[in-house]
């Protein structure tokens, strides 16, 4: 079956596009065929091992692989042209012979990616094909990256993420010319690599406690003794074979061990390296970790710097990579405020304040990797302090533009926004997603980045190494659950750290995007589909009735809908505008490719009452939501819910036009309590003839323990209202406060969200 399917493209692979786009392509009209007789010539030795790993994709699907000799004779002829830059290649495929040129072993691997994605995608397959045409189109390929960090950060400790796996992950990226794989080893959540002379690193900080049945923000922490039985690490062995796997691929590894905060896997190996002050149990943490997630490396006790200073001599011995991430994000310092070691190193050091032992810390560790010949990189937190020399510096936080403090003292930076390139946010309208965090950043998000912002220095775009897409893996449970995530959205990062800024093309893109992801079929890699799903909006027009609006992300495939709870097909009318409602709907809606559906089905189940499409009076930004007709899933950022300013009651009058008789008044809203998204601590009702003078008609109180249940839920809050007349209907939602003490976020202000409000 998947062999048909990887070869029924043989018709149209002339029309294949190649992502990341090339610089220059210019199409011809036949082919070049690969057969048992094919051979490929390399300059020398030194370019063998690109060709041979090339001429070994043939070996189980064609069943004959291609010999590679020294030479200029092949059919498929490697030369070197040293006028050629890094990473640069030319090449000509015509219908007798493929020239490749290049200045090195790193454009003659992308020009023979190229090929890969030209070939049937059946050439990924670990099975013979039968009928299968091993062409590629003619053509003539001049290409360039834009930029020479194209980069991927996987988070291998929240999910430890099999070796097999691993290496299956490296091989899509390099289809994609993607050079670096930034590995975050280490983190509360489990300390992912063997490290020889601290053995308990792996043995205990490799291992969490079994919360998989719950999402990752609603884990509790481990009580002491408890078993840990999830996890695992990579034996430097393990490693070796990655970092050759890599390297073979033109992928070089970046270790990050992160420092001194995301540590409490180190910890609970070796708790003497802690602040002293700190006298909880520390287990390596299968959540957030509350309070614990304070818990750091202390910046005091001399030792730390000699534990760490011994792990690193073991990472930089492992590692041919020339940097050393070495973290230093999101480090709490309430321990070392309180920690005797640590106030005594801050006056020692004549430093200000908590913030600057951080820097000296950071400082000191980034001197020692440096002096063993690695050059050093760190999250945008160290421009908090005193950068350390020369490091250079990822921008995560929102878009990322702390780096530019870095930039502005002439710091090198890579460009990895949370906002667009965090590939845990989600990809598509969430009501289709697996559970995960925050808002979207979408395939196109992400494709329609551009790293240099109007505003920037020029000098800021010389530092500008590139960019990277990071994928952090609290959410996953299972390696599908990390390629679902990464894919298919790595290939926009690479298309924004390949394409020069005005030649991205989102049309082409998702040609060649439809080929790669071919390819990834036949590798029987997980990708998402999201980017064929329905975002809807519907919205009240203050009058009574509701506009719905539907999109897709991709102008390829035609919406179709039904109103009368039929299953949408590619007969059902065709969506063009937005569409006006006026009552009881449900609403059903797909996209199509000829009779195709490519998303998934829509359901809107739109119900009417008194509120519904009515005017709200005095109403704050998005309290629209409230009064449309529709409710919302169970992620509270799936757009249909509203939230007030945090700590602040939400208010909100209905004006129902024209004078009523209540029964009811009714407020949606939702728990998630890994988030603190907890119910109000109370809802009154106020009804009300002027909008100005109101009378109280109904009121709901709720206790710690009603408020903070455990759980993903949704509650209708009623009150009932004897029944009363009136126009005005005042909804006052108190706000439950901090989380108490035993809460898995301790302390932390809790926040509301309503997704409608229900007069009867
Ligand atoms: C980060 O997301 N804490 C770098
Ligand atoms: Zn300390």
């Amino acid at each position: 079956m998947l062999g048909l399917s990887g070869c029924s493209h043989v018709k149209t692979q002339k029309d294949t596009v190649i992502i990341p786009q090339p610089l220059s392509v210019e199409k011809g009209t036949g082919a070049f065929t690969f057969s048992p007789h094919t051979v490929i010539s390399v300059p020398a030795d030194e370019q063998k091992p690109v060709a041979e790993l090339f001429a070994s994709l043939f070996t189980r699907p064609a069943g004959f692989t291609p010999r590679v000799q020294t030479g200029q004779e092949g059919d498929i002829c490697l030369q070197l042209d040293k006028n050629l830059s890094e990473d640069a290649y030319e090449m000509k495929i015509t219908t007798k012979r493929i020239l490749v040129k290049a200045a090195d072993s790193k454009g003659f691997f992308y020009a023979l990616q190229n090929l890969r994605l030209l070939l049937p995608p059946a050439i990924e397959s670990s099975d013979a094909q039968t009928a299968c045409d091993w062409s590629v189109p003619e053509m003539n390929i001049k290409d360039a990256p834009r930029f020479g960090y194209r980069g991927f950060m996987l988070d291998v400790s929240r999910y430890f993420l099999p070796k097999e796996e691993l290496l299956r992950m490296i091989d899509c990226m390099a289809m994609l010319k993607l050079n670096r794989l930034h590995l975050h080893l280490t983190d509360d959540n489990g300390w992912r690599l063997e490290i020889k002379k601290y053995p308990r690193l792996t043995e205990i900080g490799a291992w969490k406690v079994d919360r998989q049945h719950l999402p990752f923000p609603d884990r509790r922490n481990p009580q002491k003794g408890e078993p840990a039985t999830v996890g695992g690490f990579y034996t430097q062995e393990d490693m070796k074979e990655i970092i050759a796997y890599a390297a073979d691929r033109q992928i070089e590894i970046i270790p990050e061990i992160d420092i001194p905060a995301h540590s409490n896997a180190a910890l609970a190996s070796y708790p003497e390296y802690a602040c002293p002050v700190v006298k909880d149990f520390i287990g390596v943490i299968p959540g957030l970790g509350g309070k614990n997630a304070e818990i750091i490396f202390c910046g005091g006790n001399e030792k730390t710097y000699r534990f760490l200073q011994d792990i690193l001599d073991e990472v930089i011995a492992l590692f041919p990579s020339r940097y050393i991430h070495l973290g230093g994000d999101e480090a709490t310092k309430t321990n070392w405020k309180k920690c005797p070691l640590c106030q005594a190193r801050i006056r020692k050091e004549h430093l200000k304040d908590e913030e600057a032992l951080q820097g000296y810390f950071m400082g000191r560790m980034s001197d020692y990797v440096r002096s063993k010949g690695k050059e050093v990189m760190g999250w945008d937190e160290l421009t908090n302090s005193k950068l350390p020399e020369d490091v250079i510096v990822f921008g995560w936080q929102g878009f990322g533009n702390a780096a530019l403090k870095a930039a502005e003292q002439g710091h090198r930076f890579v460009m990895t926004p949370a906002r667009v390139a965090y590939l845990i946010r989600y990809q598509g309208p969430q009501w289709f997603e697996p559970l995960t965090y925050f808002g979207n950043n979408t395939l196109k998000d992400l494709f329609d980045y551009e790293p240099v912002q109007e505003g920037w220095k020029p000098e800021y775009e010389q530092l500008l190494m590139g960019v990277q897409a990071s994928m952090w893996t609290e959410f996953c449970n299972k390696p599908e659950d990390v390629f679902y995530l990464v894919f298919p959205r790595l290939a926009a990062l690479a298309e924004i750290a390949w394409v020069p800024k005005n030649q991205k093309d989102w049309d082409l893109f998702l040609k060649g995007l439809d080929n790669y992801t071919a390819h990834l079929e036949q590798k029987h890699v997980t990708y998402a589909r999201s980017m064929f799903n329905i975002q809807h909006r519907i919205t009240p027009d203050n009058n009574g009735a509701l506009t719905l609006s539907l999109e897709c992300e991709r102008p390829d495939v035609k919406i179709h809908y039904t109103l009368d709870g039929s299953e949408p097909t590619a007969n059902s009318p065709g969506y063009e505008k937005e569409l006006k409602l006026t009552g009881n709907t449900t609403v059903k809606a797909a996209t199509f490719a000829g009779n195709e559906q490519k998303g998934k089905t829509l359901v809107l189940p739109v119900e009417w009452n008194k509120a519904t499409a009515k005017p709200l009076a005095n109403a704050a930004q998005g309290m629209e939501i409230l009064v449309n007709g529709l409710r919302g899933s169970l992620k509270q950022t799936d757009f249909e819910w509203y939230t007030g300013e945090i700590s602040k009651p939400i208010v909100v009058t209905v004006d129902l036009l024209q004078t009523e008789t209540i029964q009811s008044c009714t407020a949606g809203c939702i728990t998630n309590y890994g988030m603190a998204v907890h119910k109000p601590r109370s809802m009154t009702v106020e009804l009300s003839d002027d909008n100005i003078h109101f009378k109280e008609a109904g009121k709901l109180t709720f206790t710690d323990d009603e408020i903070f249940k455990e759980g993903n839920f949704i509650e209708d809050l009623k009150v009932d209202v004897a029944p009363a007349q009136a126009r005005y209907v005042r909804f006052t939602f108190e706000t439950p406060g901090n989380c108490p003490a035993n809460h898995v976020r301790p302390g932390q202000a809790s926040r509301i969200y309503l997704d409608e409000l229900i007069i009867h």
